[in-house]
């Protein structure tokens, strides 16, 4: 029809699309087409792109309005787009623990890109968690009780590393807002149903969920250390390798994710967006 193949790349999440020149503006029926595919497998991966920055804006506009991540500055001219930059003397990664992107925003991102730009000889791929699967698998009693509570989440990673600007300070990126980090928190129910497949997701985002508010401090730990090692168990995963020109796009409204830090000793540079316009999860 249109050249597009989409081909699963894990059984339970993610899909590698081919067949499709990301530079050259999108027909209405390709982009149709790489929509579907994104609301069927949460995770969409394009090898072999070359794309300027503005090429690359465009297709994420294609999902929705970019917006800027609030803790590292963007490139000079391209606020919407930051620098994820490991260098070979540096042994701490950005992302390395499992989080669905600003759970802590009133209206989280919808999706996530990822450009890669430069990458190890092997290593520093990403892993993803498909979050309609941790809740379908739960029981029915769990699904009933987890439907009923909310989650807290917030922007300051609590009891983390000593919080974001400890966290951020211990990078070389050139950050922004980390004293506003402790007041960026909000409440969203545990359990939300996707805008757009009707589908229920455990809304689990490893360092930012921290609390349940209908639970006492020990009821609630004991049951989010439940919740956040099932929804990272490995059969909901898929994981994305990547080499100079692959492009990633991630749904954060069902999926959460962690970038491996098993390449010390070499260089990784992606460039992220970040795809604003997201509902209040509900
Ligand atoms: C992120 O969490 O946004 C970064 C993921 C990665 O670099 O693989």
């Amino acid at each position: 029809m249109d050249g597009i193949q989409v081909r699963p790349i894990a059984g339970s999440m993610g899909a590698e699309i081919s067949g499709i020149d990301l530079s050259q503006p999108l027909g209405n029926e390709a982009s149709a087409r790489i929509h579907d595919a994104f609301l069927e497998n949460q995770v969409l991966v394009f090898h072999d792109q070359t794309l300027s920055v503005e090429q690359n804006k465009a297709f994420a506009e294609s999902f929705g309005p970019l917006v800027p991540y609030p803790f590292v500055k963007g490139l000079p001219e391209h606020p919407e787009v930051f620098e994820i930059r490991k260098e070979p003397d540096e042994q701490m990664n950005f992302g390395g623990a499992w989080h669905t992107d600003m759970s802590f925003d009133e209206r989280p991102p919808v999706a996530t890109m990822l450009y890669a730009q430069e990458t190890p000889s092997r290593g520093g791929d990403t892993l993803i968690a498909n979050l309609y699967r941790a809740y379908e698998t739960l029981s029915p009693k769990m699904q009933t009780f987890a439907d009923g509570l909310t989650g807290v989440y917030s922007g300051d990673l609590k009891g983390r590393r000593g919080g974001r600007k400890a966290l951020m300070s211990a990078t070389r990126f050139e950050t922004a807002n980390v004293d506003a980090a402790p007041a960026m928190e909000s409440e969203h129910p545990l359990v939300r149903t996707h805008p757009e497949t009707g589908r229920k997701a455990l809304y689990v985002s490893g360092s930012h969920l921290y609390r349940i508010k209908e639970l006492s401090d020990p009821e609630g730990a004991a049951l989010l250390s439940f919740l956040k090692e099932h929804a990272s168990t490995p059969d909901f995963t898929c994981r994305v390798g990547y080499r100079p020109g692959t492009l990633v796009v991630w749904d954060n409204r069902c999926t959460q994710h962690r970038a491996l830090n098993d390449y010390h000793g070499e260089r990784r540079v992606m460039h992220r967006l970040t795809i604003g316009g997201g509902d209040r999860p509900s």
